[in-house]
């Protein structure tokens, strides 16, 4: 645990869990999530200032429902309990909670007393948002009502001598116009946290920690172009100096110009020396003739294994492999969903701490995907590099349906740069999520001049997205959209359609393959 102050969410398995945890950080107050059926573990070992109940898609009554040990209505430290996290209180002190009440999903109106410390400098009347099909029935015993709606007139409750608070609605949910105020109040003036959680004190504790694992070690980091293994890097360096050693495999599925941007990027502006392996023949002549998307996946992740090992045996005083990791994929999220099947082999280093025998150290653990980019950002990378969409491993690879080739990506590359460009021209690029084009593996008929050509179709694709989970395809303007094919199919030859992807995920995935 990083910070000595910290609040404990406790996942009942609402899909707005880690929506709490968000909002909760953005005040500057360290948090963590952690499983109903572990959390009190953790609570009793580190006390947190404060313990916020999730919602869940579970009802109290349902035989298998998530119920937390009631001792942690005893322990005095605040409570407060959000939807599914409200009903729990009527569990414990005698309420009633009535599964036939009827549903309410969306916008209501909230009448709250502002006297309230749960509700100190909120309007008497404020617009809340409600997704539960559960209602309150019985007040808890002990309790007084705080808050209601028209559908729900318990819909806030305050424990009578306790500082245990429970709201039917959703704080952490943006349509809740004062949601992140209700949740200050609950922080600050409920839990007495002193706040402070910010980049610059991350900053600080993550060289502190970084020093204390690493000792007197090296540290190999592999750096891929990205935000959160340059971030990572850059902090490695402030923390050890040159006992971080940084490579780059270029593996010749990269954007135009990308590799040697980054490593110019770092060899120049930050003074870190990276190591740059030139790969692309090795990765193309592997991936030549291969279609299956999966094997095209397990090749790339496996060359790249195979050649930072090798590059890795020139720093062998190294015991450590620095990586990107963030706390989405640490959580031990409550998961109603059973196991998931894989989609899609996603791979990026997996295998190679276990291979090498080396210790990991991964300074962003404990972060969110925009918490490193604040972190990059006070750590003086520049905001275009920090705002780029997201990459995936496989790179163009994957953008290329069917067998790769030198030719298709040099292709795709002149397409893909003049998209980017485009949409940033238009001042778009920003609002996107991920951006970028297809190289299809059909040619069509098209005419120019008066001479009859059967080129290359390119799709481009451009979605809105908040984590990649689920997407939709982004509304570009159809002006922006000419321009877009226009110039592509001006400037590239070898392509002489352009077509714009309008599936959203699911069903569709972002990337074709
Ligand atoms: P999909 O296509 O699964 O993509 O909807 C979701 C997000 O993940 C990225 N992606 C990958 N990232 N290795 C990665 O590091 C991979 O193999 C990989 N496949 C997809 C994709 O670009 C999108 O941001």
């Amino acid at each position: 645990m990083l910070h000595a102050e910290w609040i404990c969410i406790v996942d009942f398995g609402s899909q707005y869990t880690q929506l709490i945890a968000r909002r909760i950080r953005e005040i500057g107050v360290y948090c963590e999530i952690h499983p109903f059926n572990k959390a009190l573990n953790v609570i009793e070992e580190k006390p947190p200032r404060g313990i916020i109940l999730s919602g869940s898609p579970s009802s109290v009554y349902d035989e298998e429902a998530p119920i937390i040990e009631e001792r942690v209505f005893e322990l005095g430290i605040p409570v407060l309990g959000i939807c599914y996290g409200l009903q729990l209180f009527a569990h414990h002190y005698n309420g009633a909670v009535d599964p036939a009440a009827k549903r309410e999903y969306g916008k209501a109106m909230l009448n709250v007393s502002p006297q309230e410390a749960l509700f100190e400098g909120i309007p008497e009347h404020s617009q809340v948002w409600m997704s539960h099909g559960d209602a309150l029935s019985k007040l808890p015993e002990s309790f007084q009502v705080i808050g209601t709606t028209e559908n729900a007139p318990i819909c806030a409750v305050r424990h009578e001598s306790r500082p245990q608070f429970g709201v039917q609605f959703h704080p952490e949910v943006v349509h809740s116009e004062y949601g992140t105020a209700i949740l200050k109040n609950f922080a600050y003036n409920i839990c007495d946290c002193k706040g402070g959680w910010n980049p610059h004190s991350f900053i600080e504790l993550a060289i502190e920690e970084i020093r204390n694992t690493v000792g007197s070690g090296h540290v190999i980091c592999g750096l891929s172009g990205g935000v959160d293994s340059s971030v990572a890097a850059i902090l490695l360096h402030k923390a050890i100096g040159d006992r971080l050693h940084c490579i780059h495999v270029d593996n010749g599925l990269m954007r135009k110009g990308e590799s040697q941007e980054v490593v110019d990027t770092f060899r120049k502006n930050f003074k870190i020396p990276v190591d740059l392996v030139d790969a692309e023949d090795v990765f193309l002549t592997k991936l030549a003739g291969v279609t299956d998307p999966e094997k095209k996946r397990k090749i790339i992740g496996a060359t790249f294994i195979e050649e930072f090992e090798r590059e890795a045996k020139k720093f062998n005083q190294a015991e450590f492999l620095a990586q990107g990791t963030l706390y989405p994929d640490v959580i031990e999220s409550v998961s109603f969903k059973g196991p998931s099947v894989t989609i899609k082999s996603h791979h990026n280093v997996g295998g190679l701490p276990e291979k090498m025998n080396l210790k990991l150290v991964e300074p962003f653990r404990e972060l969110f995907k925009d918490e490193v980019r604040r972190v990059g950002l006070e750590l003086g990378l520049p905001e275009a590099f920090i705002k780029r969409h997201p990459f995936p491993g496989p790179g163009l690879a994957i953008r290329i349906p069917g067998a790769v080739s030198k030719e298709k990506l040099e292709l795709l590359r002149e397409v893909d740069v003049i998209y980017l460009e485009e949409l940033s021209k238009a001042q778009l690029y920003d609002s996107i999520w991920q951006a970028f084009a297809v190289l299809l593996p059909v040619q069509s008929v098209g005419v120019m001049g008066d001479a009859r050509t059967y080129e290359y179709v390119a799709a481009v694709r451009a979605v809105t997205s908040l984590d990649g989970m689920t997407a939709d395809w982004a509304r570009i303007p159809p002006e922006v959209l000419e321009r877009i094919s226009n110039r592509i199919i001006n400037e590239v030859r070898g392509v002489n359609r352009v077509v714009y992807d309008i599936s959203s995920k699911p069903p569709a995935t972002i990337e074709w393959e």
